[in-house]
């Protein structure tokens, strides 16, 4: 029987440091790579960044140390930690819709991942090369709206995903973040250095990094806010259910703070390994997937020993993306596994096939099913894919929030977190009275504030 189960010792991380490439590897992901580089560049460069900086240290580190708090407190997953420490109230709903926006971040996260490393082989093989520079877009076009084609890139992402999930928590997961992520950065660094080398490379740092305080108003304050949230994995249970791992030696606020700082990191260098290409062979720069994968492809066929680096730069999204959609498979498998007491390996399998089906019609939604839009009140008519990221990311995951910080400050009690975050009192940390007061009174205001936005409602 199944029972056995219950008996067997939880899973853990094997050492800090394991947890930290984990988690970091959660947060660093497609976000950091491209959506924050554009966005920088584009609202305000080095003053954008200064702001981001805030939001993910004030806010991002305020709501993470809550996740991690409640999830090694409890060594539940995300639905099991609110039922054991409200028991018998509603509060387990809030685990919930981190497990619904967990699945559906994975089924269209996927099909991004699955362009990635179409992309890896199709840069192998050299079918991007010796394109003309207007070729790129249309054999971009050509390939996501392919109704085939784009969904076993899905797939295999997908069954690799499972596969290191399967392993489990030290030997898949863990195992596998102490392997990638010191890859991504070598990876990234090697492009840099290449982007920085080439001539006229300064434009893309001015681009990425001049300071332009005209271009600040409340929306982009919000939209740095709302980007930290999604590039730090926070909302969705995923930092409750790696926190859950943690032993009760391990320090919190210092692992926390490292796994902020490497998101950010990775995020400058982006732009630092982008832009200055993009602007040294003479393009210009575009947003969200136009720019990795139509600028680039034609940045690097301009650029010395540019096959090489198309390779690994698509190698590294694949790696980042990895990570990632491991973070959220783990958020329902541990549910799956808590909750209903089945094997990890079952969990695995069935909510990786149910979340790959779930995201067919969004890698759809991108060629022969574009036509079908879904209106929302007050909202551009969007495809389902759309449909599918606003729904996660712009209404799950700060409801999520905000729920996260009133559950820790009201329910739970600001005292009994900072209990656990100082491991009852070793670690006298001299600001957990002022991450006390953020998490009742600014960040829940603050992240409604951003919810308000991502629906359209509050407009500067
Ligand atoms: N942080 C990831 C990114 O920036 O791409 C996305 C993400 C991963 C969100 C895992 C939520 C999550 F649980």
């Amino acid at each position: 029987m199944s029972k056995n189960i219950n008996y067997t010792k939880r899973e853990s991380w094997g050492s800090s440091f394991g947890f930290i490439m984990a988690a970091a590897g959660s947060a660093v992901g497609l976000g950091n790579i491209w959506k924050f580089p554009y966005v920088a560049g584009e609202s305000g460069g080095a003053v954008f960044l200064f702001i981001y900086l805030i939001c993910a240290l004030l806010l991002g580190f305020t709501v993470m140390l809550c996740e991690h708090a409640l999830g090694r407190n409890s060594q539940q997953d995300a639905v099991g930690t609110f039922k054991k420490i409200a028991p018998g109230k509603k509060w387990w709903l809030v685990g919930a819709i981190g497990v619904l926006a967990s699945f559906i971040i994975l089924s269209f996260y996927s099909v991004v991942a699955g362009w990635t490393l179409a992309y890896i082989f199709k840069s192998v093989i050299g079918s991007l090369a010796g394109l003309q520079l207007t070729e790129y877009s249309g054999f971009f076009s050509n390939f996501i709206s392919n109704p085939v084609e784009p969904i076993i890139w899905q797939s295999i992402f997908m069954i690799i995903t499972v596969i290191i999930v399967v392993a489990g928590v030290q030997s898949g997961i863990e195992k596998w973040s102490k392997v990638l992520m010191p890859a991504l950065f070598a990876i990234l660094l090697l492009i840099i250095v290449r982007s920085l080398t080439l001539e006229g490379s300064m434009e893309g740092v001015k681009f990425f990094l001049s300071p332009d305080f005209s271009k600040i108003n409340s929306t982009v304050v919000l939209s740095a806010l709302g980007q930290a949230f999604f590039s730090l994995s926070l909302g969705v249970g995923a930092m409750i259910t790696y926190g859950s791992y943690l032993n009760k030696r391990s320090n919190i606020p210092s692992a926390a703070f490292m796994i902020i700082a490497l998101g950010i990191l990775v995020a400058v260098l982006a732009g630092l390994a982008i832009f200055p290409a993009v602007f040294a062979t003479g393009m210009s720069p575009s947003g969200g997937p136009g720019l990795i994968f139509m600028v680039l492809p034609a940045v690097f066929s301009k650029m010395p020993f540019g096959h090489f680096f198309e390779i690994i730069f698509f190698i590294l999204l694949s790696i980042a993306a990895l990570t990632s959609a491991i973070s959220l498979l783990e958020v329902l498998v541990a549910f799956i596994k808590d909750q209903l007491k089945w094997t990890r390996k079952k969990a695995a399998i069935i909510s990786g096939v149910l979340a790959f089906i779930w995201g067919i019609p969004s890698s759809l939604s991108q060629g022969i099913w574009s036509e079908f839009l879904f209106k929302l009140p007050g909202q551009k008519p969007k495809v389902f894919f759309d449909l599918m990221d606003f729904f996660a990311s712009n209404i799950l995951m700060p409801i999520g929030g905000i729920c996260v910080c009133i559950f820790t400050a009201y329910i739970w009690k600001t005292n009994n977190a900072i209990t656990e975050l100082s491991n009852n009192g070793k670690y006298r940390y001299s600001w957990l009275p002022l991450w006390g007061f953020l998490v009742k009174y600014i960040a829940p205001i603050v992240i409604f504030l951003v919810l308000l936005q991502g629906l359209g409602i509050l407009k500067s």
